[in-house]
């Protein structure tokens, strides 16, 4: 078989990390050829030799090369010249090969139809939970499952920083420059700490999983930026990990999308998923719960992706993009998940004053909410009182009403935070 021709546009973490995998001698360094690369600084160092490959300063004058199968995409960047020089290759019936979920989650709906009207692929294990093959998984393993979950840790960084502050009390800053350095961070890190990058991810899981369009405005995205040392001391205390969670549940053709710190009991294998380490739980009918735990970011993991990518392209096994798992067809709706039934954790920022704690359990008592247990943590020197209560299982709209009604109270000094809870 002849070699794919690939041009390779991105040789940062990820892009140079495919080269060394190419240049090894691994199935990849028989399927494809390098007819050249492009990135922003050519006299850049790199881990990898690229003096005998062709150099483009244009990304775009790559992806227009007539001698090309293949556009490698690592550049990065929901729009920009990442997807120019995309829409370029496959406006000439080029395959794409990219690890970008911004991208994806954000334009994947228009990319999709232009390889389709141009009879070319887009491939993209790379973009979800880095060296997991959960991509393949959702589109080929369980095609013939009926999806009802899907939830994990799908950001590395974020990850990262949790689980630092945790174990050594360090500074979320300090942490998360070292999350930077180990280049697992996105070039614009505050997708990674804000939920964006995780809720990227989870849009492209959903689409496969249900055979629809990533849908990013449906979902609800909350970041890691409002945890603080004492909630992660109080969720040990009461036996739960916090992690940055992204789940995508379906009921009742409603498939309900978020990204959010929630509370993961310590039995959980999810729970013990520490560093750069991703998860991915699938439930499914008939194959049941799955669980997917391996590197999420990172050279190395993520190239692996990537390569995988290429020898599928090599081997000629097709898909369409965005389908994989409907054994129904049934077509659904994507929401937020903000009807979620589930225990909560709660804490109150609130001013040392007598009284406080009976209008939390009066207020909580008329709206309904149960509380599962209690803690005050004592004052902080010059700082609110921190108050921690876990809930039975509630609306989450019942508790907002009861949390709004409380805001109303002048010792309550900020907004509360709130966690779901996983047994
Ligand atoms: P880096 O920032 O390390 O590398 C980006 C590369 O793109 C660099 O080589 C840079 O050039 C080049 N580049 C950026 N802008 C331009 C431009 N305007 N024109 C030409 N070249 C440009 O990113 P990563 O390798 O970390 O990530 C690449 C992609 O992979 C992103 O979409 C990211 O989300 C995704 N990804 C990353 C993972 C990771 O662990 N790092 C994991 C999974 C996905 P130069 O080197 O000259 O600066
Ligand atoms: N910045 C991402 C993360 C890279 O930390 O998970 C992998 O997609």
């Amino acid at each position: 078989m002849k070699p794919l021709k690939i041009g390779v546009v991105g040789l940062g973490t990820v892009g140079a990390g495919l080269l060394e995998i190419a240049f090894g001698n691994g199935p990849l360094s028989k399927a494809v050829e390098i007819v050249g690369v492009s990135a922003r600084n050519k006299s850049r160092k790199r881990p990898v030799d690229i003096s005998n490959i062709p150099w483009f300063d244009d990304p775009v004058e790559l992806a227009k090369l007539s001698d090309l199968d293949v556009l490698v995409e690592l550049m990065g960047g929901a729009d920009g010249p990442a997807k120019v020089a995309v829409e370029t290759a496959l406006k000439a019936g080029k395959h794409v090969v990219t690890a970008n979920k911004a991208m994806l989650a954000e334009n994947g709906v228009a990319l999709a139809k232009l390889a389709a009207d141009n009879n070319a692929e887009i491939r993209y294990e790379a973009a979800v939970a880095g060296g997991i093959p959960v991509v393949k998984a959702l589109r080929e393993g369980l095609a013939a499952n009926k999806i009802k979950k899907i939830m994990g840790v799908m950001n590395g960084t974020s990850n990262y920083i949790l689980t630092e502050m945790d174990k050594t009390g360090r500074q979320f800053a300090d942490v998360l420059k070292d999350a930077q350095r180990l280049g697992l961070a996105e070039a614009d890190p505050t997708l990674d700490i804000n939920g964006g990058d995780a809720g990227h991810k989870l849009v492209i899981l959903s689409a496969i999983a249900y055979s629809g369009a990533p849908d990013f405005k449906n979902i609800t995205l909350e970041g890691i930026e409002e945890i603080e040392p004492v909630d992660l001391e109080s969720a040990k205390f009461l036996g739960y990990a916090v992690k940055l969670i992204a789940s995508s549940i379906y009921e009742n053709g409603v498939v309900r999308q978020s990204v959010r710190p929630s509370l993961v009991a310590h039995s959980n294998p999810i729970a013990q998923v520490d560093g750069a380490t991703n998860a991915v739980l699938i439930e499914a009918d008939p194959v049941g719960t799955l669980t997917f735990i391996g590197s999420g970011a990172g050279a190395g993991p993520t190239a692996s992706a990537v390569a995988s990518d290429l020898l599928d392209l090599y081997f000629e096994a097709k898909r369409p993009v965005f389908t994989g798992s409907s054994a129904t067809g049934e077509e659904v709706r994507f929401a937020t998940d903000l009807g979620l039934s589930s225990k909560f954790y709660v804490r109150f920022s609130v001013e040392d004053k007598p009284g406080v704690i009976a209008k939390i359990s009066d207020t909580l008592a008329r709206h309904q909410v149960s509380i599962e247990s209690f803690l005050q943590k004592p004052p902080r020197p010059n700082a609110s009182v921190a108050i921690i209560l876990t809930t039975q299982k509630c609306d989450e709209s019942t508790l907002h009403a009861a949390l709004d009604e409380l805001s109303n109270f002048s010792e309550f000094v900020e907004k509360p935070l709130i966690m779901p809870i996983f047994e």
